[in-house]
C-alpha cells in the first residue's frame, strides 16, 4: 500500500524545510504545490502564467487548476509508493478531491503532521528566507544560513527572495491560511489523522518530532 503524508501548517512554519529532510529519510517524493507552480512560472507555461497572478497577490490558485496539477504529479511512476505532500490540500474542496484521487490509487491520507508557530515567528521566518532557484531548497539568513551567502549548499544554484515574501503579501497569505486552510485541521482531526507538532523549535527538533509521529 502506498503511504501518503500531508504536511499542514501556515506559510513560513517550515513545511518545505522539513519536507526536504523527511522525504529523503523515507525515500518518498516531495510534492510541493508551491514548487510546482514556481517551476511552471519559471518555464513560462500557461499554468504558470495563470498561477502567478494569484500567487503574487497572496491568494490561492483556483481549486480545479491546482487539483489537476497534483493529479498529474501523483500519477507519475515515482509516486507509486506514495508521496510527501507540502502545501496541498489547502481547502476543504481540495482535501475531498485528494481523498477521491488516492482511493483511485488504492491509498489514503495516512498521516497529517500539523506544524504550528506564532504569527510573529512566521513573519520573521519569511522575511529572512532565501530560496534556491534549481530545487527550492530553503535557507534563513539568521536561523539556517547557507555556507556561502547567495549560493545553495546542495546544488550550487543562486538563492533568491520570493516575490510573495514581501511584507504586504505575507500578511495576506496568513489571512488566507486562516480563512481557507485552517478548516482542514478539523477535517483531518475528525478522521484521526492529525498530529500536532511545535514548529517553533529548532529545525532538528521539529524533524525528530515528525519522525516520531511517522513511527520512524
Ligand atoms: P507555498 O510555496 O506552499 O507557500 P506557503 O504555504 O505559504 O509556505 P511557505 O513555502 O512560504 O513556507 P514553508 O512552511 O514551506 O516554510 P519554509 O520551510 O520555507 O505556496 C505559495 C503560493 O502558491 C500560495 O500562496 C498560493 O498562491 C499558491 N499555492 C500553493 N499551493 C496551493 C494550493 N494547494 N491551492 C491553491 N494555491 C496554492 O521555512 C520558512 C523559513 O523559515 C526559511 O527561511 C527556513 O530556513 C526557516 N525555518 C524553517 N524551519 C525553521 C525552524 N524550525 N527554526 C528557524 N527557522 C526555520
Ligand atoms: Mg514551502
Amino acid at each position: 500500500m502506498p503511504t501518503y503524508i500531508v504536511l499542514l501548517g501556515p506559510p513560513g512554519v517550515g513545511k518545505g524545510t522539513q519536507a526536504k529532510i523527511i522525504a529523503e529519510r523515507l525515500s518518498l517524493p516531495h510534492v510541493s504545490s508551491g514548487d510546482l507552480f514556481r517551476e511552471n512560472i519559471k518555464n513560462g507555461t500557461p499554468l504558470g502564467q495563470l498561477a502567478q497572478s494569484f500567487i503574487n497577490k497572496g491568494e490561492l490558485v483556483p481549486d480545479d487548476v491546482t487539483i489537476g496539477m497534483i493529479r498529474e504529479r501523483l500519477s507519475r511512476p515515482d509516486c507509486a509508493g506514495g508521496a510527501l505532500l507540502d502545501g496541498f490540500p489547502r481547502t476543504t474542496f481540495q482535501a475531498e478531491a485528494l481523498d477521491a484521487l488516492l482511493a483511485e490509487f488504492g491509498g489514503q491520507v495516512d498521516y497529517v503532521p500539523y506544524i504550528t508557530a506564532s504569527e510573529e515567528t512566521l513573519v520573521e521566518r519569511l522575511s529572512g528566507r532565501w530560496t534556491c532557484r534549481a530545487q527550492g531548497h530553503v535557507f534563513h539568513e539568521k536561523h539556517n544560513p547557507p555556507r556561502q551567502p547567495g549560493v545553495c549548499d546542495f546544488d550550487g544554484s543562486e538563492l533568491y527572495q520570493r516575490d510573495d515574501d514581501r511584507a504586504e503579501t505575507v500578511v495576506r497569505r496568513i489571512q488566507v491560511y486562516f480563512q481557507q486552510t485552517e478548516p482542514l485541521i478539523a477535517y483531518y482531526r475528525a478522521r484521526g489523522r492529525l498530529h500536532e507538532i511545535d514548529g517553533a523549535q529548532p529545525i532538528e527538533k521539529v524533524t525528530a518530532d515528525l519522525l516520531a509521529v511517522l513511527g520512524r
